[in-house]
């Protein structure tokens, strides 16, 4: 192993391997040995060129705290978490498919069905009803739900916690003996992925939006099921087609309808505009 050169480097690199501790950790390091090589072939970079891929790694690094993980984010803006996801959760018949979880769950206050979530957020009421179900259509009681969401500017409260003064628009539900579940919120809408990092950077430089369209999150979790990870996008949004980080799935998209001095499906009847977002969510058995 002496004298290596272009030709030589990698196949002396994967033979230094040959003692992994266990079969996988050989395979994990073989592939990354030779994609990372057949990548440096292609690009050919200069050494400053390098220098900077190094010093990007380095700043998303140092980026990462316990309330900011750029990681996950360069994971997503790449597309790397969506196909980890798909890999792990392909397509299963009547059941709900999964999309990116994102950086902004937090462990959510435990509220009753029927109950508002939007704490001292203002904004156009949305009411969020739906039912999970298993694959035959049997209702799951006791399901535990959690909502999370932005506000109509599009900020999460993790965000703005000196404007919300507290968690607002996510909370934990259980679904009754039917099934279901239903609350109040607030609208929410498309904002952009958080763009003051290296992440940000990278985007700019290839010529991209960092705009994910309205959505609102859902993790759902029942004993004997998958834990399902999830969003429901508004139809109609114009980042559909474009999501930042590739999240988009057409069974996950559903028409927030608007309402107008109407009576909602829970008897109250508001004033002005409203909207509301049904959606019947199913979990694979475990
Ligand atoms: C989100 O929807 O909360 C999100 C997902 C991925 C990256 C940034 C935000
Ligand atoms: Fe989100």
């Amino acid at each position: 192993m002496s004298d290596l050169n272009e030709t030589t480097i990698t196949e002396a690199v994967l033979a230094s391997l040959r003692n992994s501790k266990t079969p996988r950790a050989r395979q994990i390091g073989e592939a990354l040995v030779r994609h990372l090589h057949a990548f440096i072939r292609e690009v050919r970079p200069s050494e400053a060129e390098w220098e900077a891929g190094i010093r990007f790694l380095t700043d998303t690094g140092q980026k990462c705290d316990d309330k900011r993980q750029e990681y996950i984010l360069l994971s997503d803006t790449l597309g790397v978490s969506t196909l980890v996801d798909s890999i792990n959760h392909p397509s299963q018949p009547r059941v709900t498919e999964t999309t990116v979880f994102g950086p902004f769950y937090v462990p959510p206050p435990e509220f009753s069905n029927g109950d508002d979530i939007r704490g001292n957020l203002e904004g156009t009421p949305l009411y969020i009803c739906g039912t999970v179900r298993s694959p035959s259509g049997a209702p799951i009681a006791d399901a535990v739900v959690d909502v999370w969401h932005s506000d109509e500017a599009g900020f999460y409260d993790v965000q703005q916690l000196d404007k919300t003064g507290g968690l607002a628009a996510r909370g934990r539900f259980r679904t009754g003996p039917d099934g279901s579940f239903q609350l109040w919120t607030v609208k929410p809408s498309p904002y952009p992925i958080p763009t003051d990092g290296p992440v940000g950077d990278m985007l700019r430089a290839q010529g991209r939006h960092p705009y994910r369209p309205e959505h609102v999150h859902f993790m759902i979790q029942a004993p004997g099921y998958q834990k399902l990870v999830t969003h429901v996008f508004a139809s109609g949004d114009q980042y559909l087609g474009s999501d930042a980080v590739f999240g988009v799935k057409s069974s996950l998209i559903r028409e927030f309808v608007l309402h107008r001095d109407d009576t909602a499906p829970d008897g109250r009847t508001l004033p002005g505009e409203w909207f509301e977002l049904r959606y019947d969510f199913g979990l694979q058995p475990a």
